[in-house]
């Protein structure tokens, strides 16, 4: 009988494939299979132009292949990867090849939807997804979930709160289960009025008060559209209707994720913001591994506070509620929306409360033109996807 990767029985190395090895997650997955070499074999790590960083990683951690999917940097990284044994490609076709790879387990942690296409591809029978991407779920969650079922490969969330969530979920007990809650730490402005949010700068909104993160996420903890991600992914992970889901805003970020059960039970999981406990929970599935992070001191913390999310002055949380309960491209809408206008607000095009009502007043196009129908398939998540950007980009400049 083949063993699962991860049980301690199981001699053989876990082989992996890392997409978006060179950014967040990707480096924290890096110490982690650094520090237990024998447990792993990478046979791919994937990222989209950094040739330098990946280079680097693929060395370190004796990658089989480095992939780049920005065609234009492949010179690059052949030149840094020269004589090192490791292989070398790039452009999408190369990245769609490297998951193709004999593999038993895929990290999905591409940033944005360009996540989509090769997390997708990744879905193999038997196989292992531990995925970070938000947009797998966000815009392609009823397409991506029936890929996982039809292909008998497992689903594993590395995001913190899902993963909390599914260690405390009993599946067997789906039916007992109440509420799902996931835990916010209302990021830098928790405590600010929508006035003085008005004049925040990029720098203060990338001063996320626990985590330490990318900044397209760091910027979504700070509107808190992150949650309402977080919200949308969990509506496709765990066996639960919308209204079941709940937010509980929590800055100390040291609950991460509970489940309420019929009988009153409240389970939580509980870590230091380290997303190297998750991961590692991925990584080691159905056993544990050892990882090196600060040990959550409780009698240190003292007082844990919890408080329910403000929707008037965190507008794109109820952005993202409603895009839910809408279904269909809504959430892609959403996500494409917002990904421009993140990206405006770093380049200080537009001001903070500028995300929520540029968001907002693409939404409202889209679905005045019935444009928020169910999706078939990828190519039409993507066409919207690029609508939804399009309309952005028209909006931001009209200011
Ligand atoms: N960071 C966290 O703590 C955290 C927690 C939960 C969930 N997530 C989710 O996990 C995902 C990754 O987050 P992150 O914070 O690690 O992002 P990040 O630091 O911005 O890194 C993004 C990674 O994706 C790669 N990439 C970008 N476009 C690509 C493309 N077209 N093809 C291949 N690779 C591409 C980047 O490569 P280059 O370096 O070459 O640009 C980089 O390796 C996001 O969806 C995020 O929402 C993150």
């Amino acid at each position: 009988m083949a063993l699962r990767p991860g049980m301690e029985e199981d001699r053989s190395p876990v082989r992996i494939i890392v997409l978006g090895a060179t950014g967040s997650i990707g480096k924290s997955l890096a110490d982690l299979i650094a520090r237990n070499p024998y447990r792993f074999d990478v046979v791919a790590l994937v990222a989209n132009q950094n040739a330098a960083g990946l280079a680097e990683m693929a060395v370190r951690l004796k990658a089989r292949r480095a992939v780049l999917c920005d065609d234009t940097c492949r010179k690059d990284l052949a030149n840094r990867l020269d004589g090192s044994g490791v292989a070398v490609s790039a452009g999408e076709g190369a990245v769609l090849e490297a998951v193709d790879l004999e593999a038993d387990l895929v990290v999905g942690a591409i940033v944005g939807s360009a996540g989509l296409k090769p997390t997708l591809a990744a879905i193999k029978p038997g196989r292992r997804i531990a995925l970070a991407n938000k947009e797998c779920l966000v815009c392609a969650g009823n397409l991506f979930m029936d890929r996982v079922r039809q292909a008998g490969a497992e689903l594993l969330p590395v995001d913190s709160e899902h993963n909390a969530i599914f260690q405390v979920f009993e599946t067997a007990q789906a039916d007992l289960v109440e509420k799902v809650i996931l835990t916010a730490s209302g990021g830098p402005f928790r405590t600010f009025t929508t006035r003085e949010m008005a004049d925040v700068t990029p720098a203060q909104a990338l001063k996320h008060p626990n985590w330490d993160m990318g900044s397209r996420i760091t910027i979504d903890s700070a509107t808190m559209m992150n949650k309402g991600f977080e919200v949308i992914e969990a509506s496709h992970l765990f066996p639960v209707r919308h209204d079941q889901l709940g937010v509980l805003v929590h800055p100390q970020s040291a609950v991460h994720g509970l489940v309420q059960y019929k009988d009153g039970s409240l389970l939580a999981q509980m870590g230091s913001p380290d997303m190297r406990t998750p991961i590692a929970h991925c990584l080691a599935f159905p056993r544990r591994m050892d990882v090196p992070v600060k040990r959550l001191d409780l009698a240190a913390l003292g007082t844990l506070t919890f408080e329910a999310p403000d929707l008037d002055r965190f507008p794109a949380l109820r952005l993202a509620l409603e895009a839910m309960q809408v279904g269909g491209t809504a959430p892609a809408a959403l996500n494409a929306a917002d990904e421009v206008a993140v990206e405006a607000f770093l380049n200080e095009r537009i001001g903070f409360l500028d995300i929520p009502a540029a968001i907002e007043a693409v939404l409202q196009k889209l679905d005045g033109a019935g444009r928020l129908a169910a999706a078939r398939d990828a190519g039409d998540v993507l066409a919207l996807d690029a609508e939804a950007r399009r309309k952005t980009g028209e909006w931001i400049s009209a200011r």
